[in-house]
């Protein structure tokens, strides 16, 4: 078993400092570890700094983010990906400032809306202290390594939870669940990196069956992905004489529900002819080829055509905002790089 107690004096030294992350010896805010934890899932930390800091100007405190519309929480999202998760998170917001708080432990955190089994062991370690291990990518790979797990992800995701609780039931760990996960993390992070582990300066070394047999490299070992379908579509580029921009709001469920949007056709396995999108344009105009966009989503690899118009006059459903002010709108990525290809 490797050591616990040797992680949390590597940690004690070399512990990252992070916005959300509370001065050692000072209580969490269960607010800012949510937001964070929440923020966190499938995205970087060096991504996630500027967007929590925004966040937490706008919504300093879970009183604030209840009351806020969620049009507004959309907006300071947008760019983050997975939308689903900012109208979670305002869901949870909600329940919790009428609930008068957080839960304190995993499976009360765990009935609330957006929080999955790793969130709720991440907040109920790291802001209530309760002796669970959140285990997230990096935590895999951590404890694929130290325990040498080598069946392939994600079959292997119950060896390594279950891995992950043991190590976790060390007195060591017991005595700073927070502190404990977070040296994971950071371990993760810095030292047992995906592609070149430095071994020489891990903690854990001694006590890692992975490193041992000099196989911490391949592991955890991963199932070949299906390949993701492609899909096409087409959005409009509109612009009245005034130099307003059509937009749209998608339908509030479903792939980035509620979000805005330029107005376009459905997104289909088949290219879009010129008949086909013309029948979905909002309006009859010059259209002028625009360029093209291409984003992966997590289901599907996604390539856009875009066609812009000037009329004078837009006579269509949806809604018109001057150009200078679409970043204040609700436009996730996909839409963002739409509007960079056409505008320069
Ligand atoms: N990854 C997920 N949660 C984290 C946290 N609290 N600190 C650093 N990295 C993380």
């Amino acid at each position: 078993m490797p050591s616990a107690a040797a992680l949390l004096a590597w940690y004690d030294r070399n512990r990252r400092r992070l916005p959300w992350r509370a001065e050692p010896g000072a209580a969490a805010d269960p607010y800012r570890v949510w937001l964070a934890e929440i923020m966190l899932q499938q995205t970087t930390v060096a991504a996630v700094i500027p967007y929590y800091e925004r966040f937490l100007t706008l919504f300093p405190n879970l009183a604030a983010l209840a009351a806020a519309e969620e049009g507004a929480v959309l907006a300071a999202w947008a760019g983050l990906g997975y939308y689903a998760r900012a109208r979670n998170l305002h869901a949870c917001a909600r329940a919790v400032a009428a609930a008068g708080g957080f839960p304190r432990d995993a499976a009360g955190l765990r009935a609330l809306p957006g929080i999955g089994a790793y969130t709720a062991a991440a907040v109920a370690a790291i802001a209530f202290g309760q002796p669970v291990v959140p285990v997230d990518g990096n935590v895999a790979r951590v404890v694929a390594r130290l325990a040498a797990i080598e069946a392939p992800l994600p079959a292997a995701q119950g060896a390594i939870v279950a891995a992950a609780e043991a190590f976790g039931t060390a007195p060591e760990a017991r005595a700073r669940p927070g502190d404990f996960a977070q040296a994971l993390f950071d371990l993760g992070a810095t030292i047992c990196t995906p592609t070149a582990p430095a071994c020489a300066l891990c903690p854990l070394r001694a006590g890692c069956a992975a490193s041992r047999r000099g196989i911490a490299a391949d592991l955890p070992r991963k199932a070949p992905k299906p390949e993701r379908p492609l899909r096409h579509g087409v959005h409009f580029w509109l612009v009245d004489r005034q130099g307003q921009v059509l937009l749209r709001r998608r339908p509030p469920r479903g792939l980035l529900g509620g979000m805005t949007e330029l107005p376009g056709t459905p997104w289909r396995a088949q290219p879009w002819n010129d008949a086909e999108w013309r029948a979905h344009a909002p309006m009859p105009a010059p259209w002028r080829a625009a360029g093209e966009v291409r984003h992966g989503f997590t289901h599907f690899e996604l390539r856009l055509a875009l066609f812009a118009a000037d009329v004078p006059d837009i006579a269509a459903d949806g809604f018109l905002r001057p150009r200078a002010e679409l970043a204040a709108e609700a436009l996730p990525s996909v839409m963002r790089k739409c509007v960079a290809v056409i505008g320069g």
